[in-house]
């Protein structure tokens, strides 16, 4: 990884851009912007502020490496990991091969969660800019619901099989994003086990936030997420709530042994 380096001041300050050595590649709705921003207060990483979608655009992709590079934060000389995150990455299908052409080495996390939970938190997105979309529970009584785009995201399995086919299971991390919002440095701690960082980030770290409907916080300013995260859910009938456990329940068995993890909701 090449590294551009610049002295900004007479004392030993240096910064740099350089290629991530880790990439939060999904999914989307399950945690990701917390699960930067926690590891963001690490003193070894330096990460990106926005989303980069280097690998998933066909228009960013032409731009090449160098563009990537630039993209990235800047990094002060002790902080020696650059990740970025964006989530349409998993659900690419051109991403898997890219990146492992591009960055052989990179180290892979991948955050998941309760697939129907994750599909009505897609759903409250949308909804927020479409004031007269359907319902969650119309959506789901439609003919090919299965097709409808927030359904389908939940399979993981199906997308997972792509990432396997160009990296080992060892260099791909799966963060239950359930458990980072109960118990954030559990995940945290496991998380920087795998990236080979010392384990900063405790529990001392967090509190909850009664005003942000009780999602963990870093005790810092500006320590919570932004509004758009961390909304209220409508509620669904509990027959949607079957249908949707008889379809993912296949695609969750598989995600279990592909990835061989057993998180409380699988
Ligand atoms: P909701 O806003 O639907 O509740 P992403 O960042 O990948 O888009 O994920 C957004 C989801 O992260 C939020 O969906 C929220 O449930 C979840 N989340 C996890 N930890 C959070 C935290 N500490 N603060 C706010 N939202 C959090």
């Amino acid at each position: 990884v090449c590294i551009i380096s610049t002295i900004i001041s007479s004392s030993e300050v240096t910064t740099s851009k350089s290629l991530p050595q880790a990439i939060i590649i999904g999914v989307k709705k399950c945690g990701t912007r917390a699960l930067l921003k926690f590891l963001s207060i690490h003193p070894a990483t330096a990460v990106s502020s926005t989303e980069i979608h280097y690998f998933d655009s066909p228009q960013n992709f032409q731009f090449g490496l160098d563009w990537y590079r630039n993209q990235m934060p800047i990094a002060k000389n002790n902080q020696y990991l650059t990740i970025e995150k964006t989530p349409h990455y998993f659900i690419d299908r051109q991403t898997p091969a890219r990146i492992a052409h591009l960055l052989p080495e990179v180290k892979l996390i991948v955050i998941l969660r309760d697939p129907i939970i994750r599909a009505i938190s897609d759903y409250v997105q949308i909804k927020n800019r479409h004031e007269s979309y359907p319902t969650f529970d119309e959506f789901i009584s439609m003919n090919n619901f299965t097709r409808w785009t927030p359904i389908k995201i939940g399979c993981y399995s199906l997308y997972l099989r792509r990432w396997l086919k160009y990296f080992p299971l060892e260099r791909i991390h799966f963060v239950d994003g359930e458990n980072l919002i109960q118990r954030p440095w559990q995940e945290l701690e496991s998380v920087q086990k795998f990236l080979n960082i010392s384990n900063h980030i405790q529990q001392e770290h967090f509190y909850f936030n009664s005003h942000k409907r009780n999602f963990p916080c870093i005790k810092q300013p500006n320590g919570c997420l932004g509004s758009s995260k961390g909304r209220h859910h409508p509620s669904i009938s509990e027959h949607t709530r079957e249908k949707l456990k008889t379809l993912y329940s296949t695609c969750n068995q598989q995600l279990k042994e592909l990835a061989q993890i057993n998180f409380s909701w699988l």
